[in-house]
C-alpha cells in the first residue's frame, strides 16, 4: 500500500476517480488525466484518451510489476529503485542492464495480467471471457470448456500495444526493451493454468468442465528472477545502408546467433550499485539495512561495499507466557529483548 501511495500515477488516477466518479472520468476527465500522467509517449497518450477505463487497470498492472520487482530484489544492492525521471512505470534505469531487462519484462507481464484479470471479472469494457473456449467438447480427454476462461490473448495484445508504444527511438536500447517486454508476456502465456471441476452425484465425475486461469503473479516473479540470473549479453547489428540497429545478436566473438525468444537480454554491464549515481540511475546502498552475519548479498560486507555499517540498538517488548486463569482472564508477563539493526554507511 505504501508503494501505491507513493506512485504519482496511481495516486492521480485514484484521486481523480474518487472525486469525479468513474463514469465522469470517462465523460470529461480523460484528456485531463492523460495529460497529467508523467512520461507517456504520444501514442500512449492517445490510447489513454480513448480508453480511460483501461488506463486505471494498466496503472495497477504496472504497480503489481514494480511491487514484485521490489520483492524479488529486496536483498540485493539494487532493490528495484532508481534515480531519474519519473515515468508511468516509476523511475527508470538509464543503463541497458540486466536489471532494466527484468523491470521491463515484469511490468509488461503485470499489465497483461491485470488487463486479463479485469476482463475476466467483467470490469473492463470491450472484453470478457474467452469466447473461443466456450461450450467446446474435448472428446479425447473427456471434458468440456465451461466457466469463464481468461482471455489471455486480449491481455497480451493490449499490453503489447500500450507498453511497446513507448519505444519510439531506433536504437539498441529499443530493441532490447521490446525483446524483454515480449519475454515477460511469453512467460505469462506459458504459465496459464487449466482448472477443472467435476459434476455428478456426490463428486462422481460424470461430466467435467474446464477453463483457463491466470497464474499467481508471484510465480512469474520467480521465473523472471531466474531468467535475470541467466540474462544474455547482446549487441545490435546495424543495417548496412542506414546504419540503424535492426536486430540483436549474442555478444560473443564469431557468434551470429540471435538471442532465444525466452531469454532476457541486456546490452550494457550493470554498475555495482554501491554509490548513488544519477548517470546510471543507481541509488547506492547508503542507509540500507543489512545482516551482520549473513554471507549472501544482504550481508553487511557485500551490501555496504566495504564502507562499514552503523549499529542501532533498541529493545523489543512484547507480552509473553500468557496463561488462561479460571475464570475468565488471561495473565501475561512482559518480555523484552535487545536487538540490533545494522545499516550501511
Ligand atoms: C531501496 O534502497 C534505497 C536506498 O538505497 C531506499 O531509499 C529505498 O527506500 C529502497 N526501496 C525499497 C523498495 O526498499
Ligand atoms: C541474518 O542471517 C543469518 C544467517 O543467514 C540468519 O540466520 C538470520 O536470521 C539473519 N538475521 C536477520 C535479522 O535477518
Amino acid at each position: 500500500l505504501q508503494n501505491k501511495i507513493k506512485n504519482p500515477f496511481y495516486h492521480l488516477v485514484l484521486s481523480v476517480t474518487h472525486i469525479l466518479g468513474f463514469s465522469s472520468v470517462i465523460a470529461l476527465g480523460a484528456s485531463v488525466i492523460c495529460n497529467k500522467i508523467p512520461g507517456l509517449a504520444p501514442r500512449q497518450r492517445t490510447i489513454c484518451q480513448s480508453r480511460p477505463d483501461a488506463i486505471i487497470v494498466i496503472g495497477e498492472g504496472a504497480q503489481m510489476g514494480i511491487n514484485e520487482c521490489q520483492f524479488q530484489f529486496k536483498n540485493g544492492r539494487w532493490n528495484c529503485s532508481a534515480l531519474g525521471e519519473r515515468t508511468v512505470f516509476g523511475k527508470e534505469l538509464k543503463v541497458g542492464s540486466k536489471e532494466a531487462a527484468f523491470t521491463y519484462a515484469i511490468i509488461a507481464a503485470g499489465v497483461a495480467h491485470a488487463i486479463t484479470a479485469a476482463c475476466t471479472q467483467g470490469t473492463l469494457s470491450g472484453c470478457g471471457c474467452d469466447k473461443e473456449k466456450q461450450g467446446f467438447y474435448n472428446q479425447e480427454e473427456g471434458w468440456k470448456w465451461g466457466g469463464c476462461s481468461a482471455d489471455i490473448r486480449y491481455g497480451l495484445s493490449f499490453s503489447k500495444v500500450f507498453i511497446d508504444a513507448r519505444e519510439i527511438r531506433q536504437n539498441a536500447r529499443t530493441l532490447m526493451n521490446l525483446h524483454n517486454n515480449e519475454v515477460g508476456r511469453k512467460v505469462l502465456e506459458k504459465n496459464m493454468r487449466l482448472e477443472c471441476k467435476c459434476h455428478g452425484v456426490s463428486g462422481s465425475c460424470t461430466t467435467k468442465t474446464c477453463w483457463t486461469t491466470l497464474p499467481k503473479f508471484r510465480q512469474l516473479g520467480y521465473i523472471l528472477k531466474e531468467k535475470y540470473n541467466h540474462a544474455v549479453h547482446v549487441e545490435p547489428v546495424r543495417a548496412s545502408r542506414n546504419k540503424r540497429p535492426t536486430f540483436l545478436k549474442v555478444k560473443k566473438p564469431y557468434s551470429y546467433r540471435k538471442p532465444v525468444d525466452m531469454d532476457l537480454v541486456y546490452i550494457e554491464k550493470s554498475p555495482n550499485y554501491c554509490e548513488a549515481d544519477p548517470v546510471t540511475g543507481s541509488m547506492g546502498t547508503q542507509g540500507r539495512i543489512c545482516n551482520k552475519t549473513a554471507q549472501q548479498a544482504n550481508g553487511c560486507d557485500l551490501m555496504c561495499c566495504g564502507r562499514g555499517y552503523n549499529t542501532h540498538q533498541y529493545s523489543r517488548v512484547w507480552q509473553c507466557n500468557c496463561k488462561f486463569l479460571w475464570c475468565c482472564y488471561v495473565k501475561c508477563n512482559t518480555c523484552s529483548e535487545r536487538t540490533e539493526v545494522y545499516t550501511c554507511k
